[in-house]
């Protein structure tokens, strides 16, 4: 019997796609789903071709450095890739790939439930339940912000800024955003577009990000822009939590500048800034944009289409990110 290509799994990943990655590698799982030091990731990758990694460990160039010469691919089950340093993956000869597209819908379903949540105070009303403090209807109790016929602001226009539009539009939302590259008219469907992020910023009485963490999107949102934000205005993120300046936005919520907040990701997470916490107006989640049983097995499938195309099949992968 021919050697099957060995791949190390270092997260636990769902079901079918554990059996689906047995199924073609020799594969090195992790049932107890534990974080691996990089001691113990180096340690089970040796005679490893390939990684299957995810969105919370960090791949830096000390990780890279000390992978057996065996390795020629690391697959990120994510389509967000901040957290491995490509190039130092190039210069070791190792190729990196994500999973783009099919978390369109799940983190496009995220985002207006942060919307809607975020903008009916959700989690007050829940908390008023829980801790049985409702003493029943009035007509000004947890008075929120209605969609209907508000500007939304999306700052980044790819596959998930368009899925949220689509489904703001759904619930009369007019849209506005701001993109590199003006989208064509089709994809717009008469959204505005506006050429900088401070052009759209005091049009957002919404505001969600959509946008990658980069050099140049780290802390975008800080004091200065979102003080262009209208009084008022709720501010969504479902992309990288570094994207938001947390002292800035922490100070903009607790005066009500903003409404409210609707967060699902945190600068430097799992570690969260526990003041979030005890903000009323903050509706907050743990990443859970792609949870949906579907998606995390879309993700898993595509991350094991890279690692067939590279180990298996001897071709380039399907989703190659590069430096
Ligand atoms: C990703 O894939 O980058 C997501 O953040 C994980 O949900």
């Amino acid at each position: 019997m021919t050697k099957r290509p060995v791949v190390v799994a270092t997260r636990h990943f769902p079901e079918a796609v554990e059996q689906r990655l047995q199924s073609m590698f020799d594969a090195r799982l992790n049932p107890e789903d534990r974080a691996l030091s990089h001691d113990e990731l180096v340690a089970r990758a040796q005679g490893a071709d390939g990684l299957m990694v995810a969105a919370t460990g960090k791949v830096d160039a000390d990780l890279i450095h000390r992978l057996p010469a065996s390795i020629r691919i690391i697959a990120t089950f994510s389509v967000g890739y901040e957290h491995i340093d490509i190039a130092a993956a190039e210069q070791r000869g190792i190729l990196v790939t994500n999973t783009p597209d099919v978390l369109t819908d799940a983190t496009a379903e995220i985002a207006l439930l942060l919307l809607l949540a975020a903008a009916r105070r959700a989690h007050e009303g829940a908390a008023m339940l829980r801790q049985d403090q409702w003493t029943g209807w009035t007509p000004t109790q947890l008075m929120g912000i209605g969609l209907t016929g508000k500007r939304l602001g999306i700052v980044g226009m790819g596959r998930i800024g368009q899925a949220l539009a689509e489904r703001a539009r759904a619930n009369g939302m007019e849209i506005h955003y701001y993109n590199r590259t003006r989208l064509s008219p089709e994809q717009e469907k008469g959204a505005i577009h506006y050429a900088t992020v401070e052009a759209l910023l005091p049009q957002a009485q919404f505001l969600s990000l959509h946008c990658p963490l980069t050099p140049q999107t780290v802390k975008l949102m800080d004091a200065r822009r979102l003080a262009l934000l209208p009084e008022g205005a709720v501010l969504i993120n479902t992309a990288r939590g570094g994207i938001v300046d947390d002292e800035a936005l922490i100070a903009a919520l607790k005066s009500r500048r903003l409404a409210a907040a609707g967060l699902d990701v945190f600068d430097g997470e799992p570690k969260v800034d526990k003041r979030y916490f005890a903000i009323e107006n903050a509706f907050i989640l743990p990443h859970m944009g792609s949870a949906t049983i579907e998606t995390r097995n879309a993700m898993g499938f595509r991350a094991i289409e890279n690692l067939q195309a590279v180990l298996i099949d001897g071709k380039a992968p399907p989703h190659r990110v590069k430096a």
